[in-house]
């Protein structure tokens, strides 16, 4: 697990209290802006997060969800302890190759939050801009305050979204409402997130925490193994044929029906 310095360091706080862990972005000063050391450091939080934890909660400090990449990143000093990304690239000192591997690291810091063994939960408040839109997007499940704002801002800077983002986004809303979401870079009310089924709920911002806290009780009443194979089973689902999934449905349950007889004969 990265050293509470470690996390400090990359503006992120990790509680974790039984079966769930909260990542609290604890930048509010930034409106909890995030630079590579934050995703890689997301990162490591996934790999090492014990398997005890089925619960991932994604929150901001504050009044924000996040900011999105810290602008320092593009400027030529960088982020403070990081490499300049645009002035490395320009100045030839970072390769194209070594950029596709970097990026592929901060990515890491997103994938894990799809793994079957846990579902990873977005509690949004306020702003949710470019790299902070992917993250909640990211996540299973988003339950949004009244007065989060979403927006995919990449486009708008000259970039394109790749924080694993744009698979979500148009398994959600679909390709042709992805597109002009993306490319006018326009902020998302939490009213229309609901409306697009990008957010699960929404709630008075009083009510957030609670909101969270009774879906967490809801999820933790299902056994740890039906819900990973089960999610494991719903993920599939999109990319499968109709008897592709009726197959994965009789193969999962054979397993689960294989430990209950286990547990049965003691
Ligand atoms: N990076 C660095 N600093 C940021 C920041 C960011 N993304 N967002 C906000 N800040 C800083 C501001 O510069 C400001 O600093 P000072 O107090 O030193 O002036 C402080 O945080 C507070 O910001 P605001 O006064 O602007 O706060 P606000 O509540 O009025 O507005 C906001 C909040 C709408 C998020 C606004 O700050 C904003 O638009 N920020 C920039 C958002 C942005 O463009 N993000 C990049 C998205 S693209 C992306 O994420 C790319 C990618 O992954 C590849």
């Amino acid at each position: 697990m990265p050293t509470e310095d470690g996390l400090s360091a990359a503006g992120v706080r990790l509680e974790v209290s039984g079966a769930v862990a909260t990542i609290t972005l604890a930048r509010p000063e930034r409106r909890n802006a995030m630079t590579g050391r934050t995703w890689t450091t997301l990162a490591h939080v996934g790999h090492a997060l014990p398997d005890s934890v089925r619960i991932v909660v994604v929150k901001g400090e504050g009044g924000s969800f996040s900011s999105g990449i810290d602008l320092a990143m593009f400027s030529p000093e960088g982020a403070e302890g990081e490499k300049p990304l645009l002035s490395t690239l320009g100045d030839g000192s970072l390769d194209q190759a070594a950029l596709v591997e970097t990026i592929a690291g901060y990515q890491e810091g997103f994938l894990w939050l799809r793994r079957p063994g846990i579902v990873s939960i977005a509690a949004v408040r306020g702003h949710a801009i470019g790299a902070g839109f992917q993250l909640a997007l990211s996540c299973d499940l988003r339950i949004l305050a009244d007065d989060a704002r979403l927006c995919m801002k990449e486009p708008a800077l000259g970039l394109v979204p790749d924080l694993t983002g744009t698979k979500p986004l148009v398994d959600i809303v679909g390709v042709s409402r992805a597109i002009e979401l993306c490319l006018t870079a326009r902020t998302v009310s939490a009213e229309e997130a609901r409306e697009l089924r990008l957010a699960e709920a929404v709630v008075e911002g009083s009510a957030l925490d609670e909101t969270v806290d009774d879906l967490v009780a809801g999820l933790l009443g299902t056994p740890a193994e039906a819900a990973a194979a089960t999610k494991e089973l719903l993920l599939q689902a999109p990319d499968n044929t109709l008897e592709e999934q009726a197959e994965a449905e009789r193969r999962a349950q054979v397993g689960r029906l294989s430990a209950l007889a286990r547990t049965m004969r003691g």
